[in-house]
This record gives structure tokens, C-alpha cells and sequence, in this order.
């Protein structure tokens, strides 16, 4: 490995992430690419109101004697008009040229990447830890296609030890998270940041000793409670391995001890009790609801007394407008995401009351993004005088409970 990457932080692992350098015209490409995605879904996609209300809309009143009533009759209303099938282009080819724009520097970097992967799981200078178990099913909502259009999906491996997936799917080049992102309001790694200092805020008496993020992939969302809760242990499990190898080698470089796990949610081996926080992000949406069911029981086992499940998903569609949920479940029939709609179509605190959690401690509300917000402001919102930006805009809708002491 590189000595230059070791001594920039002084750890014996090299920075994973740094390994992997584009060429100037891929850089190029994947920017380009970030940057028509985020037009996409950012403008285009806010765009297609104006198109119903003056063009789809009338049409569909016009044939159905009633203007379109919700998501799903807006889909109708608009599946054929010029507009929406421009946007739906623009947004299915960037999503799907993202990934490819970064394949060739992530192949290029491999074999580096995994002597790193393998010295971080010998060495484990940070303390922390990763479990693999080659024998562990992958449950076909995930093995059953390439959940938004990510070649090889999470959890795909085509060599030993390998790390390729979480590489090309960890964003360190998505133009996403971080300081290098497209969109400087929207930063997918901030979610753990901002779910702890919102605990913080909102629990004051709470003091978590370990947490446990489910479907963590490589970490991202999880490294972030170390900096409200500083003695809190940090537990991700995820059934995909090359993401957990990633995540594992990047903690372990950054000095942050993290005990990452390969198991399914669904039922894992923890015994109970053993967490006073449970957290997830960008996961369930992504699962059958059986599945969702199962999770949030084996959450509930999993938390002690006085512990608290908190998770940042999409909207519901109960809270949000019928342009909105059109809009949303755009990805269910597009994006590799057949389960967005279904999800979205849930109550998510009658699912959390189903898998044991106590309804009169749910939340439901949408946080700022600490690091994208005006945190004078914070205290307003705290106070209910602001509202949060809206999800994905700036702030992110959570829900979850706290378990009776
Ligand atoms: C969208 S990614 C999560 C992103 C991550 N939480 C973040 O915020 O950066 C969804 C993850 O869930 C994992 N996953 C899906 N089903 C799972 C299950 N039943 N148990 C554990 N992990 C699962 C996938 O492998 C994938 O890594």
C-alpha cells in the first residue's frame, strides 16, 4: 500500500477511500453525471406540477369526468405526456451511467483495496471488529435484481476477499456525501449526524452505551454517533460482505473503532436487550414488508429497557401531497425498487406498534440536516416556531419509538 496514504493520518491501515483515482476525463464523466441526476431529481422532477396542472391534469378531468385524485392517477394522467417521459429518461440514465462512470477506476484499484481490507481485518489497529459468514442466505429482495440499477448490486462478489461493491456503491465519488457533492444541501452522509444531535436534543436523559445500524452497508451513517454519544459502541450489520470489508477497512483507517457484523436483520444472533439504540437509514424501502415486519420485532427483542429505535426513511404517503407521491414512487417501476409504494403506503408507527414498540412514544417528524442547516436556527425548530426543509431537501423524515423502562 501506499506509505503516503498511512502517514496522512498516522494510521497502520491506508485510506481505502484514497486509493481509488480517477482518471481527469472519468472525474469529468462522474461529475457530469451527478450533476444531470441531481437536475433530475431536484428541478425536472418538481417541474412535472406545473405540467399536470396545466396539460395532464385537464386531459385526464377531461376523459375521467374528475381530475386525478391521487399518486397512482397521476401516474396515469401523466405516463404518456412528452414532459414526463423526458424527465423519466434524463433520471433512468444518470442513475444508471453513475456506477458505470466509476467502474473502471474501482477496477483498477482492486487488488490494492483488498491487501488493504485484508490488513484491516488482521491488524484492527481502531479496535473494532468484522464478522463474515460466507454461509448466510441472501434474501431475494436484494439478490433478486440490482436494487437501483447499482451493477452487481450491495452484496455481489467476484474474487476473493472482495471489495468492489462497496467501493463503487460507498459514494465516495457519488457526488453525494461530502464536501465534494453536487448538491450542497443534500448530503446522504449526514443522517447520522443529525438523528444523534436531534436524540441529544430531544432525549436529554438519554445515554446510549452501544448502537446497532441495520442495513449500515459501509458505514456511512453509523461512524457519526460517536461524535454526540463519545463512549458509545458502534455495531452495523449488513448482509452484504464487499460493503462490510469497505466500511471495516475505512473505520479502521479513521481510527474509529466499529464491530460490523454480516447477518439479516430479519433475525439475528445478539442476544436480548443488547442495545440502547437502534438506528437505520435509506434501508426499509428497500425490503418486502414481511421482511419490515420481521426487522422491527428483532429490533424491539434487541433494545433494552428505555432504548430507542430511530429510523430515516421516505415520507409516507400519508403525509405527503398526491403530486408528492406520484413524484416519490417514481422508483418503483423505474429505479429497480419494487417495494417503494408498498412501503410508502405503510404507517409507520402501525408497524412499529406491530412489532411491539409502544405507540404514545412514537415520532414522526422531519430533522434538519445538521451539516447542511443554519443551526442558529435550530432552536426554532426545536421549538416548533420552524419547520425542517423538506425531506431530501435539506432535512429527513424520521420515525420511531422508545421502549417502556
Ligand atoms: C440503501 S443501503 C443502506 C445505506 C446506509 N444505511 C447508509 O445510510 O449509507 C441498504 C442496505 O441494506 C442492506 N440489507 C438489505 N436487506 C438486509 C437485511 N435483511 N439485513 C441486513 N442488511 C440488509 C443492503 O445490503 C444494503 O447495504
Amino acid at each position: 500500500m501506499p506509505d503516503s496514504l498511512i502517514s496522512q493520518s498516522g494510521s497502520e491501515i491506508a485510506d481505502i477511500d484514497g486509493l481509488i483515482q480517477q482518471t481527469h476525463d472519468e472525474h469529468a464523466r462522474t461529475r457530469a453525471v451527478a450533476v444531470l441526476h441531481n437536475h433530475a431529481l431536484m428541478n425536472l422532477r418538481f417541474q412535472q406540477r406545473d405540467i399536470l396542472e396545466r396539460d395532464a391534469g385537464p386531459a385526464f378531468e377531461k376523459e375521467h369526468g374528475h381530475a386525478p385524485r391521487d399518486g397512482r392517477e397521476i401516474a396515469a394522467a401523466m405516463e404518456n405526456h412528452p414532459f414526463y417521459r423526458f424527465y423519466s429518461a434524463i433520471r433512468y440514465n444518470a442513475q444508471e451511467m453513475g456506477p458505470l462512470s466509476r467502474i473502471a477506476a474501482v477496477e483498477r484499484a482492486l487488488p490494492e483495496m483488498i491487501e488493504v481490507a485484508r490488513d484491516a481485518a488482521r491488524l484492527n489497529p481502531a479496535g473494532g471488529s468484522l464478522r463474515l459468514n460466507p454461509d448466510l442466505e441472501i434474501p431475494r429482495y436484494v439478490s433478486a435484481l440490482d436494487v437501483h440499477l447499482a451493477p452487481g448490486c450491495y452484496y455481489s462478489e467476484y474474487t476473493e476477499d472482495d471489495v468492489a461493491q462497496g467501493a463503487l456503491l460507498g459514494a465516495a465519488l457519488s457526488g453525494l456525501v461530502g464536501k465534494g457533492r453536487v448538491n450542497k444541501a443534500r448530503n446522504f452522509a449526514g443522517i447520522g449526524e443529525s438523528i444523534g444531535y436531534w436524540l441529544k436534543q430531544r432525549y436529554p436523559d438519554f445515554k446510549p452505551r452501544r448502537v446497532l445500524d441495520l442495513g449500515t452497508q459501509s458505514g456511512n451513517n453509523l461512524f457519526a454517533y460517536r461524535n454526540h454519544f463519545p463512549e458509545i459502541e458502534l455495531y452495523g450489520i449488513d448482509v452484504a460482505a464487499p460493503c462490510l470489508r469497505y466500511g471495516h477497512a475505512k473505520a479502521e483507517h479513521a481510527g474509529i473503532p466499529v464491530h460490523f457484523s454480516q447477518q439479516n436483520a430479519e433475525a439475528t444472533d445478539f442476544p436480548d436487550g443488547h442495545f440502547d439504540l437502534i438506528v437505520s437509514s435509506f434501508f426499509f424501502h428497500e425490503l418486502s414488508l414481511s421482511a419490515t415486519r420481521k426487522i422491527l420485532k428483532e429490533a424491539h427483542r434487541l433494545l433494552s429497557p428505555g432504548g430507542i429505535f430511530a429510523s430515516m426513511e421516505l415520507p409516507p404517503h400519508k403525509s405527503c401531497d398526491p403530486f408528492l407521491n406520484f413524484a416519490f414512487d417514481w422508483d418503483t417501476k423505474n429505479n429497480n425498487e419494487p417495494f417503494y409504494a408498498t412501503y410508502r403506503a405503510q404507517d409507520p408507527t402501525a408497524l412499529l406498534v406491530e412489532g411491539g414498540f409502544r405507540r404514545d412514544a412514537a415520532f414522526e417528524i422531519t430533522i434538519p440536516d445538521i451539516t447542511t442547516f443554519d443551526m442558529t436556527r435550530y432552536p426554532e425548530f426545536l421549538k416548533g416556531a420552524l419547520t425542517a426543509p423538506r425531506h431530501g431537501g435539506g432535512g429527513w423524515f424520521i420515525f420511531g419509538s422508545r421502549k417502556a423502562s
